[in-house]
């Protein structure tokens, strides 16, 4: 890898409200609602640190200060925990506290996603760096990570951004940025492929393929600039997709389908699939879980 395609830092969003969660989310961040028993958080940053990245930028807001100290290895929880000797409780978190340096930056005026990668400009201006958005988990079982895989045809390229996709079903283009292949399409063997253009969620009848942004990136600094000078769109606010649009006409962007299962924990319903599927994953609950939901679905006579 030549070292103009190093890439250490991951951008992390953070500041949204997280209203799709209401009442849930009216005292505590969205990120910290938990996937069995570890925070939505928690699965974003060990994907990141297992790709190998050295550095988080979360994009916060005022409430989500609670994001910082659960991954505080000095906070009052933890000296407590040490002092009745079960820190082992949380080890999994300190671990990761151990192999990552966080840093934050207070998004004040909150302007759309785009807007917010931009408030980073001042810890990743200058370098490549990637994003990572929350909504998405996807699950590798061990393997490289999807931010990782991203990574790896960034590197393994002499220029250009490189952002992962997935393939969503047609009813729900309208959720997502939309990646335009110009008809190409992926095969077992060519995973990556260049992008001719992105629209930030389109309706099933526009859109220009069912390959969405599950936000997964990695830019060149470039990106910055292009966002410095994207207008409002959507919604009235920045759009990361935006600022994709203009730098694609500088320089080029690649997609990768990402080998891994989603689960979108932005919905109330994809969060409680998520929880369900973890769990099934866990040795530790897999044949207890799974007799008590047939029992349960029998009960309600679904079966
Ligand atoms: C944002 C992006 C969209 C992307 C999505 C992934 O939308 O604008 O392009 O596909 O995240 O979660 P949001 O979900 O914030 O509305």
């Amino acid at each position: 890898m030549s070292a103009n395609r190093k890439v250490s830092k991951v951008v992390i969003p953070v500041a949204g409200l997280g209203s799709r969660f209401l009442p849930a989310t009216k005292a505590l961040p969205k990120e910290l609602l938990p996937i069995v028993d570890k925070p939505i958080i928690h699965h974003i940053v060990k994907e990141a640190v297992d790709a190998g990245l050295e550095t988080v930028v979360f994009v916060t807001s005022r409430p989500k200060i609670l994001i910082e100290d659960y991954f505080d290895p000095a906070d009052l929880t933890s000296h407590k925990l040490a002092e009745v000797h079960k820190a082992h409780l949380i080890e999994e978190t300190l671990e990761l506290s151990r192999k990552i340096d966080i840093v934050s930056v207070r998004q004040y005026h909150p302007q759309g996603l785009g807007h917010a990668v931009l408030q980073a400009a001042p810890v990743v201006g200058g370098q490549n760096f990637a994003v990572v958005l929350g909504d998405d988990l996807i699950r590798t079982r061990g393997k490289t990570t999807a931010i990782g895989q991203c990574l790896a045809d960034f590197q393994a390229r002499d220029s250009g951004s490189v952002i992962g996709v997935l393939r969503v079903p047609s009813d729900q283009t309208s959720l997502y940025g939309i990646c335009d292949l110009g008809g190409a399409d992926f095969t077992p063997s060519t995973r990556s492929l260049k992008v001719r253009g992105f629209v930030e969620k389109p309706s099933p009848s526009e859109t220009p393929s069912n390959w969405a942004l599950p936000g997964r990136y990695v830019f060149e600094p470039t990106i910055l600039d292009a966002l410095r000078e994207t207008l409002p769109g959507k919604g009235g606010e920045i759009q990361l997709t935006d600022g994709m649009v203009s730098l694609l006409k500088k320089s080029p962007f690649y997609a990768q389908a990402i080998e891994g299962e989603r689960f979108d924990t932005g919905n109330k319903l994809g969060y409680i699939i998520a929880n369900v599927a973890y769990g099934l994953d866990d040795p530790a609950y897999r044949a207890e879980l799974s007799a008590l939901l047939k029992e349960l679905m029998h009960h309600e006579g679904l079966i």
